[in-house]
C-alpha cells in the first residue's frame, strides 16, 4: 500500500524524536520515500547524520539556505511528498499550523502543503491539556487535518498523564490505511449518514440538545467518500466543515428536521449509517418568546415527548438496503446494543462506550465494538476516529458485497 508513496516526515523538538528514526525505518521497510524536514530544536535531540542515513535524502532544517536547490524548496518539496506526517508535534508547531504561521522550515512546508497531514503530538500532560492546544488541536481536526492522538503513560519530564506520542507502528497504520481507503471499492454505492447531535428548541434561547461533536459521523462520510462512495451526509449543528467531492451536506437542527431529510435521501441509498445522538425527547410546546424566571410558580417543568425514531422508521422501510446504527451505553451495553439491532431491523450496530477512556463524546478515538445480526461480535482496540471509520467501511462493504 506504500510502495512508492512519499512521505515528508516533520520533526519537531521534543524527546519523542528520537522515535522519528524507527517510523522512517517503518516507511523504508514498507517501500515509502521519506524526506525529512526538522525544526532547529528538533535537532537538539536527533542528528541530522541519523536522520539521512535512514532517509537516504538529505534533511531539510531551512528555508533559506546553502543546502537547498533553490530557494523555494518548501514548495518543491511539498509538490512532491503524498502525505505529511509531523511526529512529534510540539504545542508549538501545533499552534503555528493552526494559526497559518510559517516561520521556518517545518512550519513553512506543512502550510505549503494542500494533501493529506497527519500530527502526532507529544507534550507535557499539562501542555496538552491546556485550552490553547485543545483549541488548536479541535480547529485543525475541523479543517481535515488528522489527529493520532497521544497516549497516556510515563512523560520524559516525570509526570504521569496523557502526552505519550504515539507509537511509531500505530502512526505508520494510521498512514497506511488512509492511502488503502484510496480504492474505490465503494464506486456507485450511496450512503446515508446521519451525523451530530440534535437540538430541541424550548424557547427561542434554549434547547435540549447533548455532548456529540460529530467526528465519528464526519469520519465516516470522509473514510467511505474515499473509497468512491456517493456520501449524503445528514449533520445536526457540529463545529466540523467537510470539503469533499464526494460527500453533500444538509445541515438540520431538529430530530424533526433530520427526519425529514433522511427521508428524502432513503429510496435512492443503499446503505444507512445512523451516527447522530438524536435527542429521544423534545418540549410538547415551543414557547414563542424567552421563558422568564421567577414567574409565578418557582419551579419550571417541561413537558417532553418522543421524538421520531429515524432509524426504526427507516428499519421498516429497510428492503435490501444496509442498515447501521450506532449505540453508545453505560451498562448492559452488549444486550442493550442487540434488542436495538433487532427491534430497529439492523444489519449490524456499532456500540461505542462511554466507560472507556479515550472513547465516546468530544475524542479524535474511539474504541467500538460491532455485532451483526447473527449476533457475531467483534471487538476493536481504540484507535484514531479515522480508522474506526475504515473498520466499519471494511464490515459495510462485505455487506454491500453480498
Ligand atoms: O438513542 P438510541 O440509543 O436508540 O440510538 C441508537 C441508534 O438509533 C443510533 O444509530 C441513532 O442514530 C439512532 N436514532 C435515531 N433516531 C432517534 C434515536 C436514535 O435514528 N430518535
Amino acid at each position: 500500500m506504500l510502495k512508492g508513496k512519499k512521505i515528508i516526515l516533520g520533526i519537531s523538538g521534543g524527546i519523542a524524536a528520537y522515535k522519528a528514526a524507527i517510523l522512517i525505518r517503518l516507511f523504508k521497510k514498507a517501500g515509502a520515500e521519506v524526506k525529512v524536514v526538522v525544526t532547529s530544536n528538533a535537532l537538539e535531540f536527533i542528528t541530522r547524520v541519523t536522520l539521512e542515513s535512514l532517509s537516504e535524502n538529505k534533511v531539510y532544517d531551512k528555508v533559506f539556505g546553502e543546502q537547498n536547490d533553490y530557494t523555494t524548496e518548501h514548495v518543491a518539496l511539498t509538490d512532491w511528498g503524498d502525505a505529511f506526517v509531523v511526529a512529534p508535534a510540539t504545542a508549538n508547531i501545533i499552534g503555528k499550523l493552526a494559526s497559518g504561521i510559517a516561520d521556518d522550515a517545518l512550519s513553512t512546508s506543512l502550510l505549503a502543503f494542500n494533501k493529506k497531514v497527519f500530527i502526532a503530538p507529544a507534550m507535557n500532560c499539562k501542555m496538552w491539556e491546556h485550552f490553547a492546544v485543545q483549541k488548536n488541536v479541535d480547529h485543525l481536526t475541523a479543517n481535515g487535518i488528522h489527529i493520532i492522538e497521544p497516549t497516556e503513560g510515563f512523560l520524559a519530564c516525570g509526570y504521569e498523564g496523557r502526552g505519550r506520542m504515539e507509537e511509531p507502528e500505530r502512526i505508520f497504520n494510521a498512514v497506511k490505511e488512509s492511502f488503502h481507503s484510496k480504492q474505490s471499492t465503494l464506486k456507485g454505492k450511496n450512503v446515508l449518514i446521519t451525523a451530530g447531535p440534535t437540538r430541541e428548541a424550548i424557547d427561542p434561547v434554549r434547547y435540549i440538545g447533548n455532548h456529540s461533536s460529530g467526528k465519528m459521523g464526519y469520519a465516516l462520510a470522509e473514510e467511505l467518500a474515499d473509497r468512491g462512495a456517493r456520501v449524503h451526509l445528514v449533520s445536526g449543528p457540529v463545529n466540523l466543515t467537510v470539503v469533499h467531492k464526494n460527500i453533500a451536506l444538509t445541515k438540520v437542527t431538529s430530530a424533526d428536521e433530520m427526519l425529514e431529510a433522511c427521508k428524502k435521501h432513503f429510496d435512492d441509498c443503499d446503505a444507512a449509517i445512523m451516527a447522530a445522538a438524536v435527542a429521544d425527547y423534545r418540549p410538547d410546546a415551543f414557547a414563542t418568546k424567552k421563558i422568564k424566571k421567577g414567574g409565578s410558580a418557582k419551579d419550571l417543568k417541561l413537558h417532553l415527548v418522543p421524538t421520531p425514531d429515524i432509524l426504526a422508521h427507516l428499519g421498516k422501510q429497510k428492503e435490501n438496503r444496509v442498515l447501521v446504527g450506532f449505540a453508545l451505553e453505560t451498562d448492559n451495553e452488549t444486550d442493550n446494543a442487540i434488542k436495538k439491532l433487532t427491534s430497529k431491523n439492523l444489519d449490524f450496530i456499532v456500540l461505542n462506550s462511554l466507560s472507556e477512556q479515550g472513547a465516546g463524546f468530544g475524542h479524535n478515538t474511539n474504541k467500538i465494538t460491532i455485532i451483526n445480526n447473527k449476533q457475531e461480535v467483534s471487538r476493536y482496540h481504540l484507535k484514531d476516529k479515522r480508522e474506526v471509520a475504515a473498520d466499519i467501511a471494511d464490515t459495510l462493504e462485505k455487506y454491500l458485497n453480498r
